[in-house]
């Protein structure tokens, strides 16, 4: 089965697996073709390689999805029908732009974003990128501009941090910790009340922070958006487990990202969550039938001996590299239940452009 007949009327795709598989390639291509195809597709990517985002256009700032200019396709044998827009993920921004909605009001938000400890804050929760992902999806799925949302994932080592993500703020927040400290008779209103600290009076005289005034006002203000927060979890599991998103598991055929592909699967099965698909990316596949001596040897038969004997060589390696391929692909499509995964093949030199992205985007919807 084709994959744009597998995704066939899903509005949110998320493309996970492990750390340099292709994700942010496979994403990429993928909002493509379904752009092509005729919808209006938006892809958010995650720190794709500097060529490849100046190919799509984003070297620009801006934390929204641009159009890409249909002009880039022409000449690489995409007929583009419908759009496609295109997002490198920020992820402090999206925190940011997180905390403008959910704030009450202009005074705690303006408190929150101004305060010292939402700045570190943010920049580590950002900096795990899962969370603010997640969160830029819900905004556009709710936007509704989009037939399509395609989500590339971090390049997180594990791609289960991922489906943790609407978990862990929440979990912070609604923690014993920060319970503790929020409650009238809490830590927070003690330290206050008790003046100054001897460590933070000291801090401050050293450093010129007032950081207890700096936690305090935090504290009161994150207080604030709590419920907002769970709000928006539920929200986000919903969309994660709706029948109109799904999951594509990538991987390439390597033993490590192979095993947590198959882990991964278990997991969504195990969360309730969707699973639309495998791509096996950068297979290597078999250059010539049978045997590498033989096929060198029907080679044009003026080329000299030490020649012949280096392609024959070079068949030979490349002949191993299939097999141990073909082991992988096997291993999965049995794991897995998967008869029919759709393979990228390993293409010559790294995907950096509209080019290799027209011909992944090929080999993608292959049988389409
Ligand atoms: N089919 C392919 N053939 C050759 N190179 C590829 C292929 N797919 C991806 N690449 C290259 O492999 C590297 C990792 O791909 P990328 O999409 O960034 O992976 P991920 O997002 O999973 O970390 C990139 O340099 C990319 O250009
Ligand atoms: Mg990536």
């Amino acid at each position: 089965m084709g994959i744009a007949e597998r995704l066939e009327g899903k509005r949110v795709v998320i493309c996970a697996g492990s750390g340099g598989v292709g994700k942010t390639t496979t994403s990429a291509a993928l909002a493509m073709g379904l752009a092509a195809q005729g919808a209006k597709v938006a892809v958010i990517t995650i720190d794709p390689a500097r060529r490849l985002a100046d190919s799509l256009g984003l070297e620009e700032l801006g934390n929204e999805p641009r159009l890409v200019d249909a002009s880039r396709f022409a000449g690489h044998g995409i007929e583009m029908q419908g759009e496609l827009w295109a997002m490198m993920l920020d992820a402090k921004r999206t925190f940011d732009e997180l905390i403008e909605r959910l704030a009450p009001d202009e005074k705690t938000r303006d408190e929150v974003l101004a305060n010292r400890i939402y700045q570190e804050l943010s920049g580590a929760v950002a900096g795990s990128q899962e969370f603010t992902a997640i969160a830029k999806l819900f905004e556009l799925d709710r936007s509704e501009e989009f037939d399509v949302l395609v989500l590339d994932t971090p390049p997180s080592r594990n791609a289960l941090d991922f489906l943790d993500a609407p978990d862990r703020l929440t979990g912070f927040l609604e923690g014993r910790a920060l319970k503790v400290f929020l409650a009238p008779t809490g830590l927070a209103a003690k330290v206050m009340g008790r003046g100054t600290s001897v460590v933070f009076s000291v801090l401050r005289r050293v450093t010129g922070v007032d950081l207890l005034q700096d936690l305090s006002v935090f504290f009161r203000a994150l207080g604030g958006l709590v419920d907002g927060f769970r709000e928006r979890a539920t929200g986000v599991k919903r969309l994660l487990a709706d029948p109109a998103t799904t999951f594509l598991i990538v991987t390439s055929p390597e033993r490590e990202p192979i095993e947590e592909a198959i882990f991964f699967r278990g997991k969504l099965r195990e969360a309730g969550m969707p699973f639309g698909g495998l791509v096996v990316n950068r297979v290597q596949l078999d250059l010539v039938e049978g045997d590498a001596d033989e096929a060198a040897a029907a080679l044009d038969g003026d080329l000299p001996d030490e020649l012949r004997e280096k392609v024959a060589e070079t068949l030979r390696e490349l002949q191993v590299l299939a097999e141990r391929d073909r082991a992988g692909l096997t291993r999965l499509m049995t794991a897995l239940d998967e008869p029919d995964p759709t393979v990228v093949p390993l293409l010559e030199g790294d995907v950096h452009d509209v080019d290799g992205l027209a011909q992944v985007h090929h080999h993608l919807f292959a049988d389409d």
